[in-house]
């Protein structure tokens, strides 16, 4: 089966952040879980580079927007290997794939496109049409400048759309999560869809589009299309594998970028009469240390120094941890310091290490035993079926419960450790320390599965220590059988 993934496509206007390291590390964490079960994914990322805001940030420095664009680029594919995301393509829309798929998605289209002026206000932060009404003092409601443009430009009948795409809400209600986004994006489409400027002709910094000589694309409508360009699209002997890809696609996307994908983009995909995607997953935003970010403010949160001074699982687990995914969170010091000394340090580090170094005081040998009483059988039961009690919530892109989840079978452990007291059993009772031990490998080994997409290092060290292969959910299902392991050392050193 077939499963597609993707992250926003990050303007190179600035360095890359914390809150861009979230949405790839979220699709990260969706694209590994996908693997693990088995399916053939394909998970995009990359770089948005054309547009007014580019383009005057490569003035800004006096340097060419082409070169301006390969240092900025090169940072976000950097940040992307720094968060150990397993991407399949890092796409750029200066690449000439990319012209290629937007020149032809427009010539799809061209049938809801007419040539008229646009006179009214635009936010280049936001690369976005704003109408007066959403102005208020000189700004929008994001807080960004706007600007009066009046030129040439070609619009998409969007209008036309307004009832096909409440109609698509209604017929796939799980289209749009979390549903409170779906009712804003219903009602936003409720209240009426004007025409959609999707052409600049007072400047060059984008694509070009056929035969309408002195016109480039609207950056939106060029970087939407990175998402099928990425699939292969044109090339009429992908069609199938792009259809097939589409209609299985998440994309998950900031919260603020909810309408370019949740309406224009299936709107433009409808004209084409290509298939749609299977969901639009809105995010929330982070603050640090209780501010919005800025550079002004100098709290911007920098992916390499936070994961130089905590280690990237523990970034990687608090993002997703600390808040459910689909709200805000704050990014503290003191928040991710508690969570790494309780959660990694003390609940799953204390678990591994506490059951593997007993083996090992045991002789490093595991002698199994599956002979189980009831004691032992409720863990083993929990440990086997960790993996379909985090499906369900996966599928909904419900990261956070679904890594406390894991944390529920991690407590469960400790538990059931202080419970049996192995140091015990060991002198009184062998035979049932082996089903014991047994049962602890086994959730040990599943924790391991469950935090596989979230922290791949951590999930590699612990399937390392017992001899796991861990490249499919389906181990799970496998016997243990007698062997040696070897000793294991602190996953979570704690810091003097
Ligand atoms: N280029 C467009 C996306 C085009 S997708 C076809 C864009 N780029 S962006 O670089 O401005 O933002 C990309 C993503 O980063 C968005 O999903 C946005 O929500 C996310 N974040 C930017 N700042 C953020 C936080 N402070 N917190 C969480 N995520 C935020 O929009």
């Amino acid at each position: 089966m077939k499963f597609c993934v993707t992250t926003p496509i990050y303007y190179i206007n600035g360095d890359p952040h914390i809150g861009h390291a979230y949405a790839s590390i979220a699709a990260d964490i969706i694209a590994r879980f996908a693997r693990l079960d088995g399916l053939e994914v394909h998970f995009s990322t990359g770089t948005d580079e054309h547009g007014i805001k580019v383009a005057r940030s490569a003035e800004s420095v006096d340097m060419d927007v082409h070169e301006f664009s390969d240092i900025m680029s090169k940072k976000f594919r950097d940040m992307s290997d720094k968060i150990n995301m397993s991407y399949d393509d890092f796409i750029r829309t200066t690449e000439k794939r990319h012209e290629k798929a937007a020149q032809t998605l427009w010539k799809m289209i061209e049938k809801d496109i007419y040539c008229d002026t646009y006179a009214g206000w635009y936010s280049a932060r936001d690369e976005e049409y704003v109408t007066e009404s959403d102005i208020v003092d000189g700004k929008t409601t994001n807080g960004a400048p706007v600007e009066w443009m009046e030129e040439a430009s070609y619009f998409f009948r969007l209008s036309d759309y307004q009832d096909k795409l409440l109609d698509w809400y209604e017929k796939n209600p799980n289209f749009i999560l979390p549903t409170s986004r779906r009712n804003e994006v219903i009602s936003f489409v409720r209240s009426g869809l004007k025409d959609l400027s999707i052409s600049r002709s007072k400047f060059t910094w984008g694509i070009p589009i056929p035969h309408l000589d002195g016109h480039v694309m609207y950056v939106w409508i060029d970087a939407l299309t990175n998402y099928i360009t990425s699939l292969g699209y044109p090339d009429p002997e992908k069609a199938d594998y792009i259809a097939e890809m589409m209609k299985s696609c998440v994309h998950v996307v900031g919260k603020e970028i909810l309408r370019f994908h949740a309406v224009y983009w299936p709107a433009f995909l409808m004209s084409a009469g290509l298939p749609l995607p299977k969901r639009v997953y809105a995010h929330g935003w982070w603050t640090s240390e209780g501010q919005k970010m800025s550079k002004s403010v100098g709290n911007v949160v920098d992916p390499h120094e936070v994961i130089g001074e905590y280690g990237l699982d523990p970034v990687r687990y608090f993002l997703f941890r600390e808040i459910k995914f689909g709200e805000d969170g704050d990014f503290s010091r003191s928040a991710i310091e508690k969570r790494i000394s309780f959660d990694l340090a003390n609940d799953l580090g204390n678990l591994v290490q506490r059951v593997l170094a007993f083996i090992q005081k045991t002789d490093g040998r595991l002698v199994v035993d599956y002979d189980f009483s009831a004691d032992e059988r409720t863990l083993f039961e929990n440990s086997r079926s960790l993996v379909s009690r985090m499906r369900p919530l996966m599928d909904k892109q419900d990261l956070h419960a679904s890594l406390s989840t894991v944390w529920e079978l991690i407590a469960e452990s400790n538990k059931f450790v202080n419970d049996m007291r192995p140091w015990e059993l060991v002198k009184n009772n062998p035979k049932k320390l082996n089903k014991v031990i047994t049962a602890l490998c086994e959730s040990i080994r599943s924790i391991g599965f469950g935090l596989a997409p979230f922290m791949p290092d951590t999930a590699r060290k612990i399937f390392d220590f017992i001899n796991v292969d861990g490249k499919l959910f389906q181990e799970i299902q496998s016997d243990f059988v007698n062997q040696n392991f070897r000793a294991p050392f602190m996953l979570f050193p704690k810091k003097s």
